[in-house]
């Protein structure tokens, strides 16, 4: 990428199929810098599953349009060769990689990792701002950052959700009527188990609300501890209850911070 941009720099990494969730990061990165660049890369190396990346939505037409009337300054759609002109060096996420989506999804984190990487040494951002629906992400993001000691402020983004909750992803184009209902209902088991004001109660509450959602095919719902990503114990102080899985080939996940538990709340 070669472009001259103002300074303060913000990057907004995305795969495309922009929606409202986005809108909020463009917002906020136009809070923190004077140039938003809004990059769309479907990067190959974050998904296990062929069928999942293929039929991942693309719609830049509609993308750009969205970008821009929500501030970016510049909407950058990079060539596979111009991420990886040659073999990329891959980017481990560690052990807290191996967890969680990790174990669903081998592979995943070190791809996203990798490509994060490649993004930031093009774009060359002082901002970059992540969304927290995919929380594991965004925290592995912030450990890259700080041990490679990157001069890059990651911003979090709360969650969008629409108006039954269901937390906005470029995947729900996918889900039938149904399937959006299920959808809903891991929202409504995260409210649930936010209602709990025990550890254990809010993990028996999560774990059975889950297992009654139609069609869903859980690969997790856990409450861990957000600092460190261990399962949460009685000593945790910031508990977040995480969830993901499938609705009809439809990859599917969430989170909420449990907010009547945790030591010291
Ligand atoms: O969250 C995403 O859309 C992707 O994982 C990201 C951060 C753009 C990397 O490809």
């Amino acid at each position: 990428m070669n472009l001259k941009l103002e300074h303060p720099v913000a990057l907004v990494p995305t795969m495309g199929a922009l929606h409202a969730g986005h809108e909020s990061l463009i917002k906020i990165a136009k809070t923190e810098a004077k140039s938003v660049v809004v990059s769309i890369f479907v990067n190959p190396l974050q998904f296990e599953n062929t069928n999942d990346f293929s039929n991942y939505p693309k719609s830049i037409e509609a993308d750009t349009k969205l970008a821009e009337s929500s501030g970016a300054t510049f909407v950058w759609v990079p060539t596979f060769d111009e991420i990886y002109p040659s073999e990329p060096t891959i980017i481990s996420a560690g052990e807290i990689g191996n967890l969680f989506e990790g174990v669903h999804r081998f592979g995943h984190f070190d791809g996203v990792l990798t490509v994060v990487k490649r993004l930031f040494d093009l774009a060359n951002p002082q901002f970059a701002v992540f969304g927290e629906k995919d929380f594991q992400q965004l925290f592995l993001i912030k450990e890259m950052v700080k041990k490679l000691e990157l001069p890059i402020k990651i911003i979090s983004a709360p969650t969008i959700r629409d108006s039954s909750g269901l937390a906005m992803s470029s995947r729900n184009i996918r889900l039938s009527v149904s399937d959006r209902e299920s959808a809903i209902g891991i929202y409504r088991a995260l409210e649930l188990a936010n209602t709990a004001t025990t550890l254990e109660l809010a993990r028996t509450k999560l774990k059975s609300a889950v297992s009654t959602i139609p069609n869903f095919l859980p690969d997790y719902a856990e409450l861990i501890d957000e600092n460190t990503f261990d399962l949460a114990t009685a000593t945790t102080t910031n508990v977040r209850a995480i969830v993901a899985g499938w609705i009809n080939g439809v990859r599917l996940i969430d989170n909420m911070v449990m907010s009547k538990i945790g030591v010291s709340k």
